[in-house]
């Protein structure tokens, strides 16, 4: 959904980049290609062998696009060719590059600093290769920069304290699935502009700053599956256009604060396995009212289950927590839920039997509990 966007905003830099371009060096771009074609040591596909001629125009290379005068290189994309190899300095002498996308290869090595060239970057797209080193700093300089992923592979090391300092564009930043460890520094809060971070499935440390509340513009927030410990900044309930927020898979302790309870735009809210804890607010679900996944399991919540979760739309999990008390009737009013998952909790008492002709609700689970009841032969 948000790439489209910048799909959309790329080709309108291509566009205008035209206008730039005053001297043909076309020779200098393809001098860049080959180089980058030389360090291609795996090729399933014969593109390199077959397609990326050294007797035709660069710009007639499956992958390569042109301004229309054939000029300059102006994106390359070389996403699922199935290529190995490391990459070149010299593809930085691309300085026209709008564009660049890399994805779902198996490039490694080091991304080198001949890069830092590459002024016009818009997109920027390096997912799912094996890719290592640190993140490098010089990536704050690539201030047109509006999408960065390099997700899924093998960086570590902190994050660059100034990563954000450069980049005003930055939009969506995807570093997730890679070996980065660290603290999370206020440094972020410098991407004021970002839509959508994904720091998931990670190493990071430490807190979670409080100036993530900086971010106003963000959409998407995955810290998931990192080791992440401490409060939940209250400042996050300053996220007002915040859809989806995944804090799950940490040691993050203390209560929900209650001003996550009021983001409105929130669809998924997992803080799922973590070691958090305290009463859920009676009223959890009547400010969320685009929730369609709420995630609570595996932390320590206790008390009673808040009377609003007949509000809840979708999805529930509270399974694995300390909450106790009995099933309210109410519960036989769950219009909107078709996932509820209460199991090993302390909850007790009759089983409303209205629960059971509850049509939405396409799976239930109330194991490990004390409760009474039967379930109904014709369920
Ligand atoms: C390479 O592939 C492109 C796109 O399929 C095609 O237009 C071009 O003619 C091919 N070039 C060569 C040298 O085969
Ligand atoms: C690159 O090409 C693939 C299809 O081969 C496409 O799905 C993807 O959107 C393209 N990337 C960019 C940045 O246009
Ligand atoms: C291309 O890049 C390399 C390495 O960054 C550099 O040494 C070389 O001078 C550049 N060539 C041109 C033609 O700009
Ligand atoms: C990725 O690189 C590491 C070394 O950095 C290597 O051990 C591993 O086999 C590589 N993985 C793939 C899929 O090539
Ligand atoms: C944010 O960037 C400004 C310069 O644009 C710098 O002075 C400030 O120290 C940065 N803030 C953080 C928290 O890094
Ligand atoms: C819940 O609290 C107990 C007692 O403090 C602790 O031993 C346990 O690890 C906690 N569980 C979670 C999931 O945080
Ligand atoms: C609910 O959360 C618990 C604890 O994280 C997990 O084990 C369980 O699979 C989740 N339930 C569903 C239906 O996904
Ligand atoms: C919830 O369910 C009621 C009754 O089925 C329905 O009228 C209402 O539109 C639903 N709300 C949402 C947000 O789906
Ligand atoms: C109920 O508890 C037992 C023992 O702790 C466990 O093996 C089982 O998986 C639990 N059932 C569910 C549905 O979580």
């Amino acid at each position: 959904m948000e790439r489209a966007c910048y799909y959309f905003s790329v080709g309108l830099l291509l566009a205008t980049s035209l206008l730039a371009v005053g001297t043909a060096d076309i020779i200098n771009d393809k001098s860049a290609l080959v180089a980058f074609k030389n360090h291609i040591v795996l090729d399933p596909h014969s593109i390199v062998a077959k397609n990326w001629s050294i007797s035709s125009s660069v710009c007639d290379w499956n992958g390569v696009t042109c301004d229309s005068g054939r000029h300059r290189v102006m994106a390359l994309n070389i996403s699922n060719m199935g290529f190995a190899g490391t990459i070149p300095p010299q593809l930085g002498n691309l300085s026209f590059l709008v564009s660049l996308d890399m994805s779902n290869n198996n490039f490694h090595g080091h991304l080198p600093e001949g890069m830092s060239h590459l002024r016009r970057l818009s997109f920027m797209a390096l997912g799912n290769n094996n890719l290592t080193g640190e993140i490098p700093s010089w990536l704050g300089v690539l201030d047109r920069l509006q999408y960065l992923s390099l997700t899924g592979n093998n960086f570590f090391g902190d994050l660059p304290a100034n990563i954000c300092d450069n980049v005003p564009n930055l939009k969506e930043l995807d570093l997730a699935w890679n070996q980065l460890s660290g603290q999370l520094l206020s440094g972020l809060s410098n991407c004021s502009g970002l839509k959508s971070l994904d720091l998931s499935y990670n190493q990071f440390n430490g807190y979670v700053p409080k100036a993530v509340g900086n971010l106003k513009m963000l959409e998407e927030l995955d810290l998931g599956d990192n080791k992440l410990e401490g409060p939940i900044p209250n400042e996050i309930g300053n996220l007002l256009k915040l859809e989806s927020l995944h804090l799950g898979w940490n040691s993050l302790s203390g209560s929900i604060p209650v001003g996550i309870f009021n983001m409105s735009p929130l669809r998924t809210l997992d803080l799922g396995h973590s070691h958090l804890s305290g009463v859920l607010p009676s009223n959890m679900c009547h400010g969320l009212h685009n929730l369609e996944e709420i995630d609570l399991g595996g932390n320590n919540f206790s008390g009673a289950i808040p009377a609003s979760i007949s509000n809840c739309l979708k999805w529930v999990n509270l399974s694995s927590n300390l909450l106790r008390g009995p099933l309210a009737p109410e519960m036989g009013e769950l219009k909107n839920l078709t996932r509820l998952d209460l199991s090993n909790n302390q909850f007790s008492g009759k089983i409303p039997s209205t629960i059971w002709s509850l049509e939405s609700l396409d799976h239930l689970s109330l194991a490990n509990n004390s409760l009474q009841g039967s379930i109904p032969d014709n369920l």
